[in-house]
């Protein structure tokens, strides 16, 4: 990050870049726009055609309601936006879920959409940008685009559940996997539940 005259880096401001595109597992987007407004971090939301069709089939929100959970909601083609921009200041951008289809656009950084281009500025920028890639199976094609992204400095934190947290529900596999990828960002949600160590015989 660019350091001021006197040497110091200016504190970047709590907002964060959220896209979310049309894999599977709309409500992870969600829950991390949720999970910003509880933290106190203002959002910034680009949403694909294929999302708002995956928000349809697998939750019964509609496409205002999940804008209505942003502090500001971008539309897809307006590449004139403030996050189109570097100049534009934030402390990353979480895309989640995302598809493969927005993942490898990513890669090419031949970009034709807001999300793709915003995600473009974090690698230019050298901004933390996390890709919440949801496929299975994978193929080499998908498996050297996520190599080539993690070369480019992204991270590729596939929602996977984990179980040593004891998920009680969906819900809670869901932010778990939402809070870990914020993680990245120093961005510290109670609904994590934590590894501490072996408890009990095992680990004493
Ligand atoms: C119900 C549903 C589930 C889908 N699940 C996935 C998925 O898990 N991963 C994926 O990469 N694409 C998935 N797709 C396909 C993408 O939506 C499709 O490739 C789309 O073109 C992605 O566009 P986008 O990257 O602009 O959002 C799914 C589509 C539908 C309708």
């Amino acid at each position: 990050m660019a350091e001021d005259v006197n040497g110091a880096v200016p504190a970047l401001p709590r907002r964060l870049v959220v896209g979310i595109s049309g894999a599977s597992g709309a409500i992870y987007g969600v829950r991390a726009l949720d999970a910003l407004r509880e933290l106190g971090v203002e959002s910034h939301l680009v949403v694909t055609r294929a999302a708002l069709l995956t928000l349809s089939q697998e939750t019964d929100l509609s496409a205002d309601d999940l804008m209505g959970r942003a502090d500001v909601s971008h539309r897809l083609n307006d590449v004139g936006a403030s996050i189109a921009s570097g100049s534009f200041r934030t402390m990353g951008m979480i895309v989640a879920p995302c598809s493969v289809r927005t993942m490898g656009e990513i890669a090419t950084g031949v970009t034709s959409t807001l999300l793709t281009r915003a995600a473009d500025v974090m690698l230019k920028e050298r901004r933390p940008l996390v890709l919440m890639v949801r496929e299975t199976p994978l193929h080499l094609g998908h498996l050297r685009t996520m190599t080539a992204l993690a070369e480019m400095g992204a991270v590729i934190a596939p929602p996977l559940p984990a179980f040593y947290a004891k998920p009680a529900s969906i819900a809670e596999m869901v932010d778990q996997s939402v809070g870990r990828a914020l993680d990245v960002f120093g961005l510290d949600w109670a609904a994590v539940k934590r590894w501490d160590g072996l408890k009990g015989p095992a680990g004493e």
